[in-house]
């Protein structure tokens, strides 16, 4: 696991950074979408690189992390749509080349059993772009979570909500209690996981992510098992690290050629 901890901006800059040189390298590389403040600046960054430097997404595929279970079609807060308009419209992703979790289907389950279906056919997820709730949830996978799950349906922790709540208007009631995730497992199948924080709410989640006990109860501490995982944190976040002096000396300490 690497640790970058570095200002807000250049964060989204690593981290498109990363999405850039691998869709360069591979045209048809499998991106994996995430919700959430914490990639805005991602996504801005990578449609000014669409936009100014020609980094095209036409033969990107790309899938979502999660979705709210029973919000219209038309809902502003469906992440479906939050995507469409964070990224997916301002760059050039073919038409069907973004999917999400069906939260509308009939057939929950099978929706589930389809997606994972849908992200295997094209060979799995390149590079997965992640954040991180205040509880230690990734996607909504959230504590008490199975450290092998795929995709499926989850109920929201009251904390989640609460923090969600922004989003609804500050209205509690206006949250969906349930939605589709990616599992634990779904997750940890991606190549390379990129994991974004910011702020001084974050620091706990991330301390127990880096150096807690790998437990259900902090589900993100999970990715300590996977190969390759970048995390990409400013110093509010970054804050209750207890080597964070090490991290800051091994990034800049690293050679330019090794990159994310
Ligand atoms: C949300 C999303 C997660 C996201 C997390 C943190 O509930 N389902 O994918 O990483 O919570 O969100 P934010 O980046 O806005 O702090």
């Amino acid at each position: 696991m690497e640790v970058v901890i570095a200002p807000g901006p250049e964060l989204g800059r690593l981290a498109a950074a990363a999405v850039e040189q691998l869709v360069r390298e591979q045209p048809d590389a499998v991106l994996g979408l995430a919700t959430g403040s914490s990639p805005l600046a991602v996504y801005d960054e990578l449609a000014r690189r669409h936009a100014e430097h020609g980094l095209s997404f036409a033969r990107v595929r790309a899938f979502m992390l999660d979705e709210y279970v029973g919000l219209a079609a038309d809902h502003p807060e469906r992440y479906r749509n939050v995507i469409e308009k964070e990224i997916a419209s301002r760059v050039d992703f073919a038409p069907g080349a973004v999917q999400g979790p069906d939260g509308l289907s009939d057939d929950l389950p099978g929706a589930c059993a389809a997606y994972e279906d849908a992200i295997a056919s094209v060979g799995g997820i390149d590079l997965q772009l992640l954040g991180i709730g205040t509880d230690g949830h990734v996607a909504f996978n959230e504590p008490g979570s199975s450290l092998a799950s795929r995709t499926r349906i989850k109920t929201l922790t009251r904390q989640t909500r609460e923090d969600n709540a922004r989003f609804f208007g500050g209205d509690l009631d206006q949250v969906p209690q349930h939605c589709l995730t990616q599992g634990l497992a779904t997750i940890m199948s991606a190549r390379h996981l990129v994991l974004l924080a910011t702020g001084r709410g974050k620091a706990e989640a991330v301390h127990q992510l880096v150096e807690g006990p790998v437990s259900a109860m902090w589900p993100a501490t999970i990715l300590q098992h996977h190969p390759h995982v970048t995390v990409l944190v400013d110093d509010a976040a970054a804050s209750r690290l207890q080597l964070a002096d090490y991290y800051r000396e091994t990034y800049a300490a690293k050679p330019d050629w090794q990159g994310l």
